[in-house]
């Protein structure tokens, strides 16, 4: 399984690179206002365009997602083939992230629009990320549409599931992939039990159907969901930095290392000099 770091944040895409085992970034506009109100707080001065460029170079080698803002058919391929235009040719990395279907409230959107701009940005060879999928149905339609990866924002079905059934959680609390019981029954949303189990149909769907979409398991906060996306078969997982430190963490590898380190012979020290 590959990992990407889900953040806009320079920094935190530096360290994570620095760790050698990285496989990409995905940005969303959330991150991309955390990343620049962060740094605006600080007093530093913004190049948006040069921010973005910083990104794409230190991630050289591996997709970046970069997210449209737009959320009508004909404004989303227009806005994704300037932000392709603008910054592929920095690091030849950059994928363009389309909702599966962008109509909200006040949008003057079509529920098909997504599917619309994906089919059209990938026949050009935009390579798509098709962002904000909740069911297997969206994820098969939005790879049948050319989207070279589709994003399950497993975290997010997590928070629905307990907010429908006033569960109180923080959001970096650990939800069961085999779901949660209660009175003999599993809370689930539509059929889905939890986000891994959101992740593990889309795989089985992909791999029954022989579709050459990637999954990304997106919205992970914690390791052990990230295990399990590996697990269900997720072909990339995009993690926050906290959880990808969280991967190489545990207690006993900490204590392990006091004790080794404790232990040492100085004449072993002195021999490996
Ligand atoms: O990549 C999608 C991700 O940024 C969403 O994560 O934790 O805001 O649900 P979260």
């Amino acid at each position: 399984m590959k990992i990407f770091i889900d953040s806009a944040k320079v920094s935190e895409i530096e360290e994570a690179f620095s760790s050698g085992f990285l496989d990409g970034v995905t940005t969303n506009p959330s991150l991309l206002k955390v990343a620049v109100d962060e740094l605006t707080a600080r007093g530093e001065e913004i190049d948006l365009a040069q921010y973005i460029e910083r990104i794409l170079t230190v991630a050289e080698g591996t997709p970046v997602s970069l997210e449209v803002t737009e959320y009508t058919y004909e404004r989303m391929v227009e806005q994704a083939k300037r932000i392709y235009e603008r910054f592929n040719p920095v690091a030849n990395n950059v994928y363009i992230k389309i909702p599966i279907n962008p109509v909200f409230n006040g949008a003057e959107a079509d529920e098909f629009d997504g599917l619309k701009a994906i089919k059209e940005l990938s026949a050009e060879n935009i390579p798509v990320n098709c962002t904000l999928i909740f069911t297997p149905e969206q994820a098969l339609l939005a790879a049948k549409a050319g989207a070279a990866f589709v994003s399950p924002f497993a975290g997010r079905i997590d928070d629905y599931i307990r907010s429908q059934n006033d569960i109180q959680f923080k959001k970096e609390d650990y939800f069961p992939a085999q779901g949660i019981w209660r009175d003999e029954q599993v809370l689930e949303d539509n059929g889905v039990v939890s986000g891994i189990d959101l992740v593990e149909q889309i795989v089985e769907v992909f791999l029954r159907y022989d579709m050459t979409a990637e999954v990304l398991a997106a919205s992970l906060r914690n390791a052990r969901q990230a295990r399990e996306a590996a697990l269900a078969g997720a072909d990339i997982a995009t993690l926050p930095l906290y959880v990808i430190k969280d991967l190489v963490s545990h207690y006993k590898t900490r204590e392990g290392m006091e004790k080794f380190i404790g232990d040492v012979l100085p004449e072993y020290v002195e021999l490996t000099k």
